[in-house]
């Protein structure tokens, strides 16, 4: 197992509105491959944590990096995923307007850029 935590800028020709077309496609694509994972969105920036196999991500973050809907990737952490975290065999999807927490998540990398955005998972209603 393998995860990549990133985060990036909605594209600037890009509406909010092509969220729901990136989960609608992503989701059993994702369930189909063995991916997992959250995406967070709060109206212009996105943080993704994705898990599965790591071919398999690999190959998925290279469409994510050339998709036009969004830009200024920045991958905060990558590495070796002993277990599963999100037992839901998707993506999950929660929108935020804490400004804060994610301009000081955006400061952090590696592991505790993880621990970050693990904490704040908990403040959002969502089953991982
Ligand atoms: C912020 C963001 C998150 C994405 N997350 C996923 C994802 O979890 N799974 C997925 O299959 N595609 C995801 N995509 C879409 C991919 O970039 C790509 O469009 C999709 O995998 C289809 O690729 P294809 O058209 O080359 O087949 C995401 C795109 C963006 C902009």
């Amino acid at each position: 197992m393998y995860e990549f935590l990133y985060t990036s800028q909605l594209g600037a020709q890009a509406s909010p509105l092509v969220v729901g077309q990136i989960l609608s496609r992503a989701r059993p694509t994702n369930a189909q491959a063995g991916v997992s994972g959250l995406l967070i969105f709060d109206g212009q920036r996105f943080f993704q944590h994705l898990e599965g196999p790591r071919p398999t991500l690999e190959a998925l973050m290279g469409r994510i990096v050339g998709d036009s809907r969004h830009e200024d990737m920045r991958i905060l952490h990558e590495g070796l995923l002993p277990q599963r975290r999100y037992h839901r065999f998707d993506m999950g999807y929660a929108e935020t307007d804490d400004l804060d927490a994610l301009g000081a998540l955006i400061q952090l990398s590696g592991p505790s850029a993880v621990e970050r955005f693990l904490q704040m998972r908990t403040s959002f209603d969502i089953q991982a």
